[in-house]
């Protein structure tokens, strides 16, 4: 018989991971607070934009073996139930939010069956496995906790859930390993990497890994300051460090940025939790990285006044890409977003395209101007932003586009477009950390 499974929360995480483990062949029920998410769920649809999820989605619906409620009760006679809740930072502080996941985490207490298995997979700042399963244990004893940290990456989530570059698993005893093995038993069959960890160092490997991720980015967006300074290339000197494998090539994409649901709030949540456990100097160095992250921001809106003028009252821009990353119309933290709503602030006359994310981006700022189509957000701008690197972007062809436009001024804030194919076609053109 193969163990019947939750998932308890159904945003990004949790509706990929309960139609991914349906496609497996598990008994899945999705649960979450939100009526309206759970009716759309169940109508086959999904909320936000992910390559492949809906699809996905209704082929396991239709299977029957996928439902999504909002009535706990349905989870009684399950075997393992994940928390996929949110852990957004608090709004006052640097910290995360913990108030989802503790009510999920009372919420199965209350209604899971005694041997069943709690495994958190939300981003927790390291203590609360250990805070919750004390919990858990003292509500339902015959009950186990562990914590599985997921690691997908927007945009591929399907894939990621489906085929991870590993799996961390962490456990207080064999019993609960051995049920996470019988979980992820076709990963284990295509010998993906398993560690089996205590609950804390589970907990720190997603906020060390996002770190790392962070520092990489800031590495190089610092070094694409001192390029510039300098008269040199980032792009250049990207490549060739990128050669040596023990620094490798990918997450050295110079630019504007990290943002998103993840990045920006886990090492801001780590520094909070690091200090608390006062070992807030050994993290000293992401402050570091945060504002090397946020100034990258501020030097392409400088970029638009060296290139326009300083008072920027009037001055039509067009801006490619609101989302925070490309195949996404997540617009959390996003540097795109973040970039227009700034310079629309100092007066400029903005017109956003994306692809996707034009109604997230509207929702947030709906003062700000959208086109639904390139040609629109181009028509008669006094410069062009490229801040979000989607590929119709990089297939636009640049004489074309110069006909659009009041004044053939790009700034390339992604660094992914073809800078000589640009300028061939009469364009003056910018990047970050490169001469410009
Ligand atoms: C990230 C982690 O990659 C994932 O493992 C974790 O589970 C969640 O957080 P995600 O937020 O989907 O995933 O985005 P990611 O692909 O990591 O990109 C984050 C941000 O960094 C984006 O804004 C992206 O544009 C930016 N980025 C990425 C760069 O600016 N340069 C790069 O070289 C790479």
């Amino acid at each position: 018989m193969k163990l019947k499974v939750s998932v308890i929360g159904t945003g990004y995480l949790g509706a990929t991971h309960a139609a991914c483990m349906s496609s497996l062949g598990f008994e899945v029920i999705g649960v979450d607070v939100d009526a309206a998410k759970i009716e759309l769920l169940t109508a086959g649809r999904v909320p936000f934009y992910e390559p492949g999820l809906e699809d996905l989605l209704q082929k396991e619906i239709a299977s029957g073996r996928l439902t999504f409620t909002t009535d706990l009760r349905a989870i009684a006679d399950v075997d393992v139930h994940f928390i996929c809740v949110g852990t957004p930072q608090q709004p006052n502080s640097l910290a995360a939010d913990l108030t989802y996941v503790d009510a999920a985490l009372d919420a199965v207490a209350a209604n899971c069956k005694p041997g069943s298995l709690v495994v958190g997979k939300s981003t927790v700042p390291v203590g609360t496995a250990a805070r919750l399963r004390e919990r858990l244990l003292k509500i339902n004893p015959k009950a186990d906790l562990a914590w599985n940290p997921e690691f997908l990456r927007e945009g591929f989530a399907v894939e990621d859930t489906l085929h991870p570059n590993r799996l961390v698993v962490g456990v207080t005893n064999d019993a609960a390993e051995n049920k996470l093995k019988e979980i992820y038993a076709s990963n284990l069959a295509e010998n993906t990497p398993w560690v089996r960890a205590d609950l804390p160092t589970s907990e720190l490997v997603k906020v060390a890994a996002n770190s790392f991720l962070a520092t990489k980015i800031s590495f190089i967006n610092a070094m694409a300051e001192v390029c510039e300074a300098a008269g040199g290339d980032v792009t250049v000197l990207a490549k060739a460090i990128g050669y040596d494998p023990r620094i490798g090539s990918r997450f050295l994409q110079a630019g504007i940025g990290f943002g998103g649901g993840c990045l920006p709030k886990d090492i801001r949540a780590f520094m909070a939790r690091a200090g608390e456990l006062g070992a807030d100097q050994a993290l000293e160095f992401l402050r570091e990285i945060d504002s090397i992250n946020l100034r990258a921001r501020q030097r392409v809106i400088e970029l638009v006044r060296k290139d326009l003028s300083d008072n920027l009252a009037g001055k039509k821009i067009a801006v490619l890409g609101a989302a925070f990353k490309p195949d996404s119309d997540d617009v959390r933290d996003s540097p795109a977003l973040d970039i227009a709503a700034q310079i629309a602030a100092a007066g400029a006359v903005v017109t956003i395209h994306d692809p996707k994310a034009i109604a997230p981006a509207k929702k947030r700022f709906p003062a700000l101007g959208f086109s639904e189509d390139i040609e629109g957000a181009l028509k008669g701008a006094d410069l062009v932003l490229h801040l979000t690197e989607w590929k119709v972007y990089r297939e636009l062809d640049p004489a074309k586009m110069a006909k659009l436009v009041a004044n053939p001024i790009m700034i390339d804030g992604r660094n992914a477009l073809d800078r000589e194919a640009w300028i061939a076609a009469g364009w003056k053109f910018r990047a970050l950390g490169r001469a410009n």
